[in-house]
C-alpha cells in the first residue's frame, strides 16, 4: 500500500512505509499548500521542470533533507545554483532508475521546460507493487498510449487546470489512452485562471475511460491500492 499526500497544485509525496517520494514541491508562495517547506521529509525529489509552480523549493528541501533530486541535468543545475551541490540522479527521457523497493522512469511531456536547452518530463513510479504516472505539465500526446501499454497503470496524476496544460477533456481522454485504473487531479483551482469543475471532469473521465477518479483536496491523503 503507498500513501499519497496531495499538498496543493502539482505537489504531492508518495510513501510506501520504506522510502518517501516528493514531487513537484511548490509550497512557498502556493495559495493551496498544506504544508510549508521546512515541514517537509522525503528521501527523493521528481522535478518534472523549472518552472516556479514545480521545481519551488526543491533546492532548499534537498539541503535541508539529504534528500536526492531526480530530475534532468538542466534543473537539477538550476537547484544546485540556488542551494550549492546537492544530493542528485540525473536522468533523461526514457530512462529508468532503481531505487530501494521501486523504481523510477522518466517519460515524455509536451511543455516547455523554464530553462535554456532542457525539457519537461513526466515520471512513471513503481512502488508498493503499483505504476504511478505522474504527467508533470503536458498537453495531451498520442504517445500516452505508448506509456500505457509499458506499464499497466494504476493511477494517474493528470493536470486538468487547462490554459498551461491540458484541460478536463482532453485530460478524460489521457484517462482513456493510458488505460489506467484511477485518475487523480491535479494543477487546478491554484489561480482563477486554472480554475475548474472537477466533479464535472469525474462524470466525464469515469463514463469516458472507465477509470475510477479521486478528487483529493491538499492535506489529505489518499490510500492507493
Ligand atoms: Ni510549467
Ligand atoms: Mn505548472
Amino acid at each position: 500500500m503507498v500513501k499519497f499526500t496531495y499538498y496543493g497544485h502539482a505537489a504531492f509525496l508518495l510513501d510506501d512505509g520504506n522510502i518517501r517520494i516528493l514531487g513537484d514541491p511548490f509550497l512557498t508562495g502556493n495559495p493551496k499548500a498544506s504544508i510549508k517547506a521546512d515541514a517537509v521529509e522525503c528521501d527523493y525529489i521528481l522535478v518534472s521542470h523549472a518552472h516556479g509552480d514545480h521545481l519551488g523549493d526543491a533546492p532548499e528541501i534537498a539541503k535541508r533533507t539529504g534528500a536526492a533530486i531526480i530530475s534532468t541535468p538542466e534543473v537539477i543545475g538550476v537547484c544546485e545554483e540556488r542551494a550549492g551541490q546537492l544530493k542528485s540522479c540525473p536522468m533523461n527521457l526514457g530512462g529508468s532508475l532503481n531505487l530501494p523497493g521501486g523504481k523510477v522512469r522518466m517519460v515524455l511531456a509536451q511543455h516547455s521546460a523554464g530553462v535554456p536547452g532542457g525539457i519537461a518530463c513526466g515520471f512513471v513510479v513503481e512502488l508498493g507493487g503499483l505504476h504511478i504516472y505522474f504527467a508533470g505539465d503536458t498537453a495531451l500526446f498520442s504517445d500516452m498510449q505508448v506509456i500505457g501499454r509499458k506499464d499497466k497503470l494504476d493511477y494517474a496524476l493528470l493536470p486538468v487546470g487547462d490554459n498551461y496544460t491540458m484541460g478536463l477533456e482532453d485530460a478524460a481522454q489521457a484517462a482513456q489512452w493510458l488505460a489506467v485504473r484511477h485518475v487523480i487531479p491535479i494543477h487546478y483551482n491554484t489561480w482563477p485562471v486554472i480554475e475548474q469543475d472537477v466533479q464535472l471532469f469525474k462524470q466525464v473521465t469515469e463514463r469516458m475511460a472507465h477509470a475510477e477518479v479521486h478528487i483529493v483536496e491538499p492535506g489529505q491523503t489518499l490510500e492507493m491500492a
